[in-house]
């Protein structure tokens, strides 16, 4: 999987799972701002609706800067722009899963959601919280020039 073409199925992959939280996220983020709603109602969040807002924005910086980082020729021509989207992540990625746990252990539980998916929520907010912190710069993934060439 090291030539440009062949990232080509990986990214479009990114992009299709992406394209679903980013737009619903952005049709909250209206309803939240006072805009119509264009989303199915959701009053879990009511009149604190900042962890919700941290956690779309979170999410949507960090689902497009994570695909530009697996664009070869991206990383090849703009190597600051590569690094810089790399020190964005760790921080995104850290906010969405706060925000995430902070949602499913403080918001009023949502209708049919049982214990499972509670337990998914916390798992999968843990796991990020540990792998957005081993990208940090100290790994040295982000700091050093990217050398491979695919
Ligand atoms: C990159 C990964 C993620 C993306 C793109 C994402 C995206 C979103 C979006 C767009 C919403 C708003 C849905 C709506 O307004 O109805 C949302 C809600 C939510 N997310 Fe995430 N999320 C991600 C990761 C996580 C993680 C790891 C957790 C668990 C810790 C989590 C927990 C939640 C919770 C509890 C809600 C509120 C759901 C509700 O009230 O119905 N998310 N997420």
């Amino acid at each position: 999987m090291s030539g440009p073409r062949r990232k080509w199925p990986l990214v479009t992959l990114l992009l299709v799972l992406s394209a679903i939280p980013v737009m619903s996220g952005t049709l909250r983020l209206i309803e939240v701002a006072g805009g119509p709603a264009l989303m199915p109602a959701n009053h879990r969040y009511g009149d604190f609706p900042l962890p919700l807002v941290l956690h779309i924005v979170g999410a949507i910086v960090f689902v497009l800067a994570g695909i530009l980082q697996f664009l070869p020729r991206f990383r090849r021509r703009h190597p600051l722009w590569h690094r810089r989207a790399g020190r964005v992540l760790v921080p995104a990625g850290l906010v969405v899963a706060a925000s995430g746990m902070a949602m499913t252990l403080f918001f009023e539980s949502q209708p049919n959601s049982g214990t499972l998916l509670y337990l998914f929520r916390l798992g999968f907010g843990s796991l990020m919280v540990i792998t957005s912190s081993s990208g940090s710069p100290r790994s040295g993934a982000v700091t050093s020039p990217p050398t491979e060439r695919g």
